[in-house]
């Protein structure tokens, strides 16, 4: 079959199903088997019945949910009409990204692999349940589960005797060729871009509008353990709008330091510059690059060198490095049998790139610049929860940022780049813009004035309800009701003051749970179950939407309990009813939710 062309579909929300995709098509391209990498919303989805074999790499975000890149492909997958003989033409594997502390452990993956089957496709293998938890790291389950789907499928498609396989240990051409510049190029393009004015091209993640911060200023107290950001950008003339529920992407940036240390390591001028050539035909730069473009800005701005480096990237390193002993290791560290080793080094103290490249600095040295892409992941954009409606704030839109920082046993600590990113900008010291966009979230209030809604949002997680209660507010609407939780009143209650003047004027009905300030916990669902009957009479009566937003380790399956207790004690369901009613209210989107890690 030499003909055969293996099709990578991924629907990546954060990134990492793309570069386990990417990583699928340069294994394909060592075995010399032809092969196209795409994202699944991208991809014209009826010719599916005309495909041989297709690999599906897919993420599941929050309480089961597809990535967003893969929203149309799979409304139509699931259309009742359907055949079941449409797929009977197709082999195809399924690799799920996931994290099992979440209750809908990879539920994209074994919900699609279920369907493929169901429309007639033949399955490799067993759908690859890959796990953020798994305690050897995140490419524990996909290792092996990837060396059985090449066996099977060099078995059913044999590449033909004359192409030998490319040697592990040896590099495949890079994906980019960078054409260096001798000098400073005439025509550079200029720093920061100009902002899309055209209204009818919302800006995106291919042309971002580049947002004047306006705020930035800390909101928890000076002894709260957590620096949280209130943080306003102007967005006149950008063509963004938005409504209670939606999101605004970032595209965070390194910090000059990091970028400064990557480029000497790697002996680097950023002030070197360069155009990008794809090398073959169908690959696409990174969206927004411009062309020319400096080293410094490629470093800066698309290179995540602050991420924690996955497998593919140690065996890369080890395939280009000139030094025996730095190779010896990396090599070590590549192979499946080095995983525990990998883990130890890398993933439980969360080492940084940056941090691995400087302790191989003889292999860090020799890279060639062609291959920094393929070698360093791109910076993804980071959603927040707008917070903020633009009939109280026209032309201004308001996030709040918990800055994410953490010890482990290095000495440094660890920070999240698109938090600290954020926090480092002082509007205060001249003009600073942030490249971003909007898209919808999955919350989505009720138009009809009458209908109540209750918003359970503790921590940061009550962002998106101030946007709901300044637009229903806004709206006359009345029959707001905001459960939220936070450690102690004088630290981290956020607009409070607002809060506190919206019920004087009736629109509100505030339930505040702190945790801290007393012996026992006191958290929102306690204060549910205290209000069940309240609630029940809502829900059940009044047909109210029920809202729940914030962190996504525990609360979410929490409040879920305490609801289904409520309805058990207070609506006299029985255990299994209460658990039917919840998820009929799903069904229904009058329980929506919203979380994030
Ligand atoms: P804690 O940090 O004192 O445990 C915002 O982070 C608030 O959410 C804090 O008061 C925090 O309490 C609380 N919180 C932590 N875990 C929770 C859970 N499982 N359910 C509800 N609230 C929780």
């Amino acid at each position: 079959m030499p003909n055969l062309q293996l099709l990578v579909l991924f629907g990546s929300q954060t990134g990492t199903a793309q570069d386990v995709a990417e990583r699928l098509g340069r294994e394909a391209r060592r075995r010399r088997v032809r092969c196209r990498v795409q994202e699944l919303d991208s991809y014209p989805v009826a010719n599916l019945i005309r495909e041989p074999l297709v690999i599906f790499v897919c993420a599941t975000t929050g309480q089961g949910d597809a990535p967003d890149n893969m929203k149309n492909f799979w409304r139509f997958i699931f259309r009742k009409n359907l055949p079941a003989t449409s797929l009977c033409q197709l082999d195809f594997a399924v690799l799920g990204l996931g994290d099992s502390s979440y209750a809908k452990f990879n539920f994209v993956a074994k919900k699609l692999h279920r369907r493929l089957l169901q429309l007639g496709g033949s399955a490799l293998l067993p759908a690859c349940l890959g796990d953020d938890q798994h305690e050897l790291g995140p490419d524990a389950a996909i290792d092996p589960w990837l060396g059985a789907l090449w066996e099977k499928v060099l078995r059913l498609y044999p590449v033909p005797r004359d192409l030998t396989r490319i040697p592990p240990g040896v590099p495949l051409p890079s994906t980019f060729a960078l054409q260096l510049f001798q000098e400073i190029p005439s025509e550079v393009p200029p720093e920061p871009f100009a902002p899309s004015v055209d209204p009818h091209q919302p800006p995106s993640e291919s042309q971002p509008f580049l947002a004047p911060m306006v705020t930035n200023q800390r909101v928890t107290g000076p002894s709260h353990f957590q620096d949280v950001r209130l943080i306003e950008f102007d967005i006149t003339g950008s063509g963004i709008s938005f409504i209670a529920g939606d999101v605004v992407l970032i595209q965070p940036s390194n910090s000059a330091a990091h970028v400064q240390q990557f480029c000497q390591v790697l002996g680097l001028d950023p002030n070197q510059w360069f155009t990008l050539h794809p090398r073959e035909p169908g690959v696409s730069c990174p969206p927004g690059l411009p062309q020319p473009c400096s080293v410094g800005r490629l470093v800066t701005r698309y290179l995540d060198i602050a991420s924690v480096p996955r497998r593919s990237f140690f065996e890369l390193l080890a395939s280009l490095s000139p030094h025996e002993l730095e190779r010896e290791k990396l090599l070590e560290l590549s192979l499946a049998t080095g995983q525990e080793a990998l883990c130890e080094y890398c993933s439980r103290p969360r080492r940084t790139i940056l941090e691995v490249l400087c302790d191989f600095p003889h292999s860090s040295g020799a890279i060639p610049p062609d291959y920094l892409l393929d070698l360093i992941p791109r910076i993804r954009p980071r959603a927040f929860s707008i917070a903020s409606s633009l009939l109280a704030h026209p032309d201004r839109l308001q996030i709040l940022v918990a800055v994410v920082q953490y010890q482990t046993r290095l000495k440094e600590p660890r920070r999240g780049l698109c938090s600290s990113w954020l926090a480092s900008l002082d509007p205060g010291q001249g003009p600073i813009r942030v490249p971003l966009w909007v898209r919808p979230g999955s919350l989505a209030f009720p138009e009809s004035p009458d209908t109540p809604v209750v918003m359970v949002g503790p921590g940061t997680g009550v962002a998106p309800f101030r946007a709901a209660v300044q637009e229903r507010v806004a709206q006359g609407q009345t029959g707001n009701v905001l459960f939220f939780g936070c450690r102690w009143r004088d630290q981290d209650f956020y607009w409070e003051a607002e809060w506190r003047e919206l019920e004087k004027r009736g629109y509100l009905t505030l339930v505040t749970a702190f945790s801290r300030e007393q012996e026992q916990k006191v958290y929102v669902q306690h204060r549910l179950r205290e209000l069940g009957p309240l609630l029940w009479e809502l829900l059940e009566c009044r047909g109210a939407y029920f809202y729940l937003a914030g962190n996504a380790k525990h609360m979410p399956a929490d409040v879920m309990e305490a609801l289904t207790c409520i309805f058990q004690e207070h609506g006299g369901l029985s255990s299994s009813d209460a658990t039917t009613y919840l998820a009929s209210l799903q069904r229904v989107l009058r329980f929506q939710m919203e979380t994030w890690a």
